[in-house]
């Protein structure tokens, strides 16, 4: 590299990694460690933030060693799983409790009574979002709640997410979250300057625990020096998922994205006024870039490679992510076998955070094969969903990219193809959040003016267009339909 490079750090769900990249965008180098979670208790998901700060910076010193110093990276770009809560002293800057992750469901019960109460409709109408224990607020109320050394911490407690514990550890102690970040808490309305008093009020969150909320591209801090052997100055910040719509240069409306990571989420821009959803869709800030605001419309969806997880790690049914695509290919159809992957209940459009799960049709001929295949058609069966409630707010989808590691299965992306009826492209280089990162990093360096002149070089990408009989699209489609009534009903 003879320019000095981006650094970027992606602490996502299941793995923290750091990766390099030239100033234009081209990925030369990755380094990867995996983080725990543990249930406790059904539903329950949680991580310790010591580990997720300890190995994110392992992976960042393997970088900057690769790159050959501290002095050869231009920026730190910081793209992170969203939602997820950390509360820490801001006296020694420990972690008071378990990290309590994006995916846990302990405050059901508490969102039940706040939508009984009657708040969702001016929560949804201000914040974009509908009221789950999916977002952050709640969870921040539980930890005071239930965690004694949160509730005694006083004007001590600090409550972040996963970017803003990794901001405050490698700063020395800069309390900031992003617009996108901050926009995930249910604590910030979509065209707010800062944290809403009223909402803060009615999740019993205290504003001054909360980070100042900045852009997401600019110069925030610097590295302390004795981290990672410099001063490095920190550029860029995103969650996850607006990073990787910003990475596969989704910038317009109708431009959709599909990451599929440990769930899958499917966004597309919608432009500059905050979107409402009538469809149970949520509307969420793209990015804030000179005080600016840009809105998208998301559909998460819980389970995506977490059930290949859940089939390779709890039933071992298979030894590695990757023989999915070969099982899935060497029988002709489901054999009648057909799955609701609802193992973190159900997100988007249904909000279902008591729904179970469901492998249906089983007989004495049904293989390990027809239940991964099953598996993997429950992905377009989940999409489809989000793309007819997509369509119904008006912002249809003209072609989707798919990115995450679940999107190197050639066997998943055609099914997509197929089952949305509409071309899906795949960029080679799938790491599209990582890219998004370093292009908000490379704006807030000033290395490019906006985001569009950081996208303008986008690596390759290999079309799957779509073939699938109509027929049997419908057929699919029923039986879904059928499954998800039922665990409905059950829930
Ligand atoms: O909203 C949760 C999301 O940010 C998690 O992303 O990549 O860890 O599945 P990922």
């Amino acid at each position: 590299m003879t320019e000095a490079g981006l650094l970027v750090l992606d602490a996502g769900t299941t793995s923290t990694r750091a990766m390099l990249y030239t100033p234009d965008g081209n990925r030369i180098a990755t380094a990867q460690r995996a983080l725990s979670q543990s249930f406790p208790r059904p539903g329950w998901v949680e991580q310790d933030a010591a580990e997720i700060w300890a190995l994110s910076l392992a992976c960042a010193r393997d970088m900057v060693a690769r790159a050959g110093g501290a002095d050869r990276i231009a920026a730190i770009g910081i793209t992170n799983q969203r939602e997820t809560v950390i509360a820490w002293d801001k006296r020694n800057g420990r972690p008071l409790a378990p990290a309590i992750v994006w995916q846990d469901r302990r405050t059901a019960d508490q969102c039940q009574a706040l939508r009984e109460a009657g708040h969702e409709e001016m929560v949804q109408r201000r914040t974009g979002l509908v009221i789950d224990p999916y977002f952050s607020a709640t969870k921040m109320r539980w930890l005071m709640d239930h965690e004694p050394a949160v509730a005694q911490a006083g004007d001590a407690l600090a409550f972040g997410t996963v970017e803003s514990w990794l901001v405050w550890n490698l700063t020395g102690g800069l309390h900031i979250s992003d617009a996108s970040n901050a926009s995930r808490t249910q604590l910030l309305a979509l065209d707010g300057a800062s944290w809403d008093r009223e909402l803060c009020d009615l999740f019993g969150v205290a504003i001054a625990a909360l980070p100042a909320i900045v852009d997401n591209a600019g110069h925030f801090g610097a590295t302390s020096l004795a981290l990672l052997g410099g001063s490095i100055p920190i550029c860029g910040l995103a969650g996850d998922q607006q990073s990787a719509t910003i990475g596969q240069g989704c910038l317009s409306p109708g431009q959709a994205k599909a990451t599929l990571g440990t769930g899958a989420f499917m966004l597309t821009p919608t432009g500059t006024v905050p979107p409402r959803s009538e469809n149970r869709l949520l509307g969420t800030i793209l990015c804030q870039l000179g005080g600016q605001r840009r809105y998208a419309l998301e559909g998460s969806i819980f389970v995506a490679g977490s059930l290949i997880k859940w089939l390779r790690d709890e039933l071992g049914l298979i030894r590695t992510a990757e023989e999915t695509d070969a099982l899935a290919r060497s029988v002709p159809d489901n054999g009648g076998v057909s799955m609701l992957p609802a193992l973190s209940g159900l997100g988007a459009p249904h909000w279902r955070p008591d729904a179970r799960g469901v492998i249906a049709g089983l007989t004495q001929g049904t293989t390990r094969a027809h239940i991964v295949r099953a598996a993997l058609e429950s992905l377009a069966h989940q999409l489809h969903d989000l793309a007819t409630a997509f369509a119904a707010d008006d912002a249809p989808w003209t072609d989707l990219r798919i990115d995450g590691g679940m999107s190197a299965n050639d066997w998943i992306a055609q099914d997509l193809a197929d089952m949305l009826n509409l071309p899906v492209e795949r960029p080679a280089d799938v790491e599209t959040t990582a890219r998004g990162a370093a292009m908000l990093a490379a704006v807030g360096a000033g290395l490019h003016v906006t985001l569009e002149d950081a996208a303008a070089i986008m690596p390759d990408r290999r079309l799957f267009q779509p073939g699938m009989d109509a027929q049997l699209r419908a057929g699919r489609l029923a039986t879904w339909g059928a499954l998800l009534q039922a665990a409905k009903t059950a829930s």
